[in-house]
């Protein structure tokens, strides 16, 4: 069974639809790249899908065994975010906290992910440095670092390169490359069709029609 399978889904708000008729399925290994002009309904969608925005209709199916607390999630960025005044391993170890339910601090295995979820982001050494005083790219990775640590098989990025420098965006898509090769799926919005033609199994479209397409040329990777 797909880890998500999205049946006839409308989003929108209370103020009206943003898109409907939307059908897709991810599947393990799949890296899914979501695409269209700004306002088409990107971002909602990705929140309708980790529930956090609530569906018009339709279905979303989590299959696999797949927990909604087992999904990992980088937001759209926003200037008051970047401002945000804690450590990077308190923001990585936050991560944790759609798993913990009441438990008031983190456990040993929470704080092991931390570690090893920042290795892999090559940013340990920032561990201690206050987030707001990191270059963008270097705050990509700690957000990175932290969806990580919810995810087991699925992550879910919105705009990750957004504001980065070349450099550092081709960076920090070896990355999540990196990630998918490890077997993580992934969902990613984005902005630059051409780059992410490179990487994408599949693409999802927000155009004047939706449309959803497998890249047959590319070998999913698993
Ligand atoms: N909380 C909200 N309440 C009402 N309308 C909203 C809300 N958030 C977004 N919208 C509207 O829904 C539409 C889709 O917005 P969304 O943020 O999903 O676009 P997007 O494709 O992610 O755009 P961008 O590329 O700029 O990030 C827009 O018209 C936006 O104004
Ligand atoms: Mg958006």
């Amino acid at each position: 069974m797909a880890l998500l399978t999205v049946k006839n889904l409308a989003i929108g708000y209370d103020s009206g639809v943003v898109a409907k008729d939307l059908n897709f399925e991810v599947n393990a290994g799949d890296y899914l790249c979501i695409t269209g002009e700004n306002g088409s309904g990107k971002s909602t969608l990705m929140k309708t899908l980790l529930g956090l925005s609530e569906k018009l209709g339709g279905e979303i199916i989590f299959g696999d065994g797949l927990k909604k607390t087992e999904v990992g999630y980088l937001p759209q960025q926003t200037m008051i975010q970047r401002d945000f005044p804690a450590s990077v391993k308190e923001i990585v170890l936050s991560g944790a906290q759609a798993g913990m339910g009441f438990r008031p601090f983190y456990n040993a295995r929470e704080k092991e992910r931390a570690r090893i979820s920042m290795e892999k982001m090559g940013i340990s050494d920032l561990a201690g440095r206050c987030y707001r005083e990191l270059s963008g790219g270097q705050q990509q990775r700690v957000l990175l670092a932290r969806a990580l640590l919810a995810a087991d098989k699925i992550l879910f990025l919105d705009e990750p390169v957004s504001g980065l420098d070349p450099d550092a965006t081709i960076k920090m898509y070896e990355l999540i490359k990196m990630l998918n090769r490890e077997g993580m799926a992934i969902v990613m919005i984005s902005h630059d069709v051409r780059e992410v033609k490179k990487y994408a199994s599949h693409i999802l479209h927000f155009g004047d029609e939706v449309s959803f397409e497998k890249r047959k040329e590319m070998a999913i990777c698993g």
